[in-house]
Formats: structure tokens, sequence, C-alpha cells
């Protein structure tokens, strides 16, 4: 059976540090860059009729980086987000973000919000930053959910573990890209990426450019999925 293209696509955008280092430039610049990335994966994913696209930003684990790093991605995100907010909108993208976001300082919160209830209409893609976001956390916030609103439930189900996940209204998630070399995972959806098609590569996130997405989900579409049958079981009727 064929893949069509992915409905969701998640994005570990890895290797700004060692693109910059590698031209003899500070990590940081290397995040610059891969903001311009980032934006060309947004225009990618809206050619392509992907429905949601979620790029991971900012680990919980990020924070222990070099307080300086750390400052100047925080810088990053404000300027980012308020110069992109009105051309994704005008592209009809819907925002959000997944994450908890409350630790950020309250400029970005600003931002994030308004960012959010401008697009909240938006219907074109879905693109959602994970910023502060680990997998574990997202599992643990979950069951907190449930233990919050449902005294008298005493056994939970994997569907309504799902429902408070951040992904709960996105569609499942069909590819996970990596890019920059390692193949990890690094707290990322580990809910979410139990069936997702896995796609490693080498290239840093600075150089992955619109023909390395296609490429990925060129390769997605050739894949088969077969989610625990037999390849019999899934090949189309012929
Ligand atoms: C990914 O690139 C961006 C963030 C984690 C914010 P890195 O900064 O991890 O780059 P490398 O892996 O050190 O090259
Ligand atoms: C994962 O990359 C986080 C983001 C891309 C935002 P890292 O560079 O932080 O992951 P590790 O430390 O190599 O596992
Ligand atoms: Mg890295």
């Amino acid at each position: 059976m064929i893949n069509n293209i992915p409905k969701h696509i998640a994005i570990i955008m890895d290797g700004n540090g060692r693109w910059a280092q590698a031209k003899g430039k500070k990590r940081t610049s290397g995040h610059k860059v891969g903001v311009e990335r980032a934006r060309e994966a947004v225009e990618t994913a809206v050619e392509l009729g992907v429905e949601s696209l979620t790029l991971f930003a900012f680990s919980s684990e990020n924070w222990n980086r070099p307080k300086e790093e750390v400052s100047y991605l925080m810088e990053l995100f404000i300027i980012a987000l308020n110069r992109e907010v009105k051309t994704l909108n005008k592209h009809n993208v819907k925002l959000k973000f997944l994450g908890d976001t409350f630790a950020f300082n309250q400029k970005l919160q600003d931002s994030i919000k308004k960012a959010e209830s401008l697009t909240a209409e938006n219907s074109q893609l879905r693109l959602n930053i994970a910023a502060n976001y680990g997998g574990r956390w997202d599992i643990v916030n979950a069951v907190n959910g449930l233990l919050a609103d449902s005294n008298h439930v005493d056994k939970i189900n994997e569907d309504l573990l799902a429902s408070k996940l951040s992904t709960a209204d996105l569609p499942d998630l069909d590819l996970l890209i990596r890019t920059g070399g390692e193949t990890r995972i690094s707290n990322f959806l580990i809910w979410q990426a139990a069936y997702a098609e896995l796609y490693f590569c080498d290239t840093l996130w600075p150089d992955f450019d619109s023909k390395e997405l296609q490429k990925a989900v060129d390769e997605f579409t050739r894949r088969q999925r077969r989610f625990g049958l037999t390849g019999e079981q899934v090949k189309e009727p012929s």
C-alpha cells in the first residue's frame, strides 16, 4: 500500500550549534538561520497540503544550556513570533504552543497568547511549536488533568489519556523527522510517536531546505505501515 502525504509531521530541528561552529561562528548564529528554515518548512507544509506540522523549538532539558544561549533563544522566539504572526495569519495558519509555556518570561508569554488568539480560527495548517516541551511532561500533565477533573474515574484507558495530551485535537503523528545526525527522540512526542514513521538525516537544521523536507515526505509515501498486520494484509486489493 502506498501512503499518501502525511497528515501530521513533527520535526526535531537539530544541529544549529554544530552548523555555526563548523563555520567558526557562535552557536547562536545557527539558531538565527534555523528560524529561516522553520519558516521554509511551514511554507512547504502548506504547499504539500499537510494538515499539521509540529516543530520542536525548545526542550524541557534545554534550560540547562549556558545562560547566554538560553537568553538568546528567548529573545529570538519573541522577535520571530512577533515578526511572523501576521504572515502566518494571512496564510490561514493556526498556531499553537505545546509545552509548559508558563515558565517563559512575561513578554514571551504575551506574544504566544496574542499569536494563538489571532490565529485561533484559521484552518489551512495547524502549526504547533513545542517549547519547554518534554514527552514525559506531556504524559504527567495529562494524568494530572485526569485526576483533577474526574475524581470518580478510577481506571484510565488510552483514549482518555490521549484526550488530555497537548496534541489531543491534532491528527495522529505520521512522520517524525530528526535532522542533525543523532538517532534519538530526546523526550519529544514519546506517546504520539508510537506508530509514526521515523526519518533521521545528517543534514544540520540550518541546511534543511524545502527539497530536504520533500525528500522525507517522498520516503514516507514509499513506506509500508503495517500497524502489526502482515504485509499481505495491508496490501491494496489488486
Ligand atoms: C537545535 O540545535 C536547536 C535547539 C535545541 C534549541 P542545537 O542547538 O541542539 O544544535 P547542536 O545539536 O548543538 O548542533
Ligand atoms: C532536541 O535537541 C531539542 C530540540 C531540537 C529543540 P537537543 O540538541 O536538545 O537534543 P540532545 O541533547 O542532543 O538529545
Ligand atoms: Mg542538538
